[in-house]
């Protein structure tokens, strides 16, 4: 069992035996509608389409792993005690309805809404995935140490750590906001108290920047990675409590 020093609510063994405690039905503000929930066995297939159809755009900012159908056969079947892996997945038949919202976002801002009254009755099956979020437990030391070299302190068990996708296509549409207050809420029924990025965020990555403001994240520091070809990269951290 993984505790935060926080009362938490909930643990990954209780999520393990009832993945639906954190699953949401979902309604973005331009009407998509979506379940997020942790992967299951049975995605295989549907991950491995998310993962080989991300672009090299979205990966050149996104690598926690490689995005192979070996890659997704392998999480869907492994039991994980750190980690949970989110995806959001369309209800079925939006499609077409969701390629052709965009021009109206800007004037639909009035927020997402979230009903899960509404999933369970409208009896549409799942279409794809569109977006895949991981949430780890904990934060690795040297990740730990690059906060406290800014005067930040964290630890292992009280901080948690998010990596965000939402696929192309779908991007700039609202999507991954709720998703990402729905991981915060998941983190501190786990007791987390911070939840901070997974090694950072590029400093050119100006949409995840001003997403990850957005959604209660803080600029911390900066830090430029032996992988990230001289340039530099944000920590950021959002308190929970
Ligand atoms: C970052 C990401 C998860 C956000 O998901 P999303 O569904 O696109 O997010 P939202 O639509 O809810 O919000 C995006 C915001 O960025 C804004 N934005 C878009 N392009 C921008 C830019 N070049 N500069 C600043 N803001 C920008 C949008 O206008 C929107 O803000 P608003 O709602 O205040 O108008 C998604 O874009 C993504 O997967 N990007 C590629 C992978 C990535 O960068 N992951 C994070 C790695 S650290």
């Amino acid at each position: 069992m993984t505790r935060g020093s926080k009362d938490p609510q909930l643990t990954i063994d209780d999520i393990h035996s009832n993945p639906a405690c954190i699953s949401k039905a979902i309604t973005t503000r331009s009407g998509l509608e979506l379940t997020f929930r942790p992967i299951q066995k049975t995605d295989a297939a549907m991950l491995g389409r998310y993962f080989l159809g991300l672009s090299e755009e979205l990966k050149a900012l996104y690598a926690p792993h490689p995005f192979d159908q070996a890659t997704a056969d392998q999480l869907c079947a492994a039991v994980e005690t750190d980690f949970i892996r989110m995806v959001g997945v369309l209800l079925g038949a939006q499609k077409q309805e969701a390629s052709t919202s965009s021009a109206r976002l800007d004037d639909q801002e009035q927020g997402a809404s979230t009903s899960s009254a509404r999933l369970e009755g409208e009896g549409r099956g799942e279409g794809e995935i569109i977006a895949y979020f991981i949430l780890q437990l904990s934060t690795p030391p040297h990740e730990i140490e690059r906060y406290a070299n800014v005067g930040v302190a964290i630890t292992a068990e009280d901080t948690c750590r998010v990596a965000p996708s939402v696929t192309d296509a779908y991007q700039n549409q609202g999507v991954g906001s709720p998703l990402m207050q729905h991981i915060a809420w998941i983190a501190r029924q786990l007791g987390r108290k911070n939840m901070v990025l997974m090694e950072g965020v590029y400093g050119h990555n100006a949409r995840a920047r001003h997403y990850y403001q957005k959604t209660g994240f803080r600029e911390v520091g900066t830090f430029t990675p032996t992988w990230s070809a001289g340039r530099p990269c944000f920590d950021m951290i959002m308190m929970l409590d």
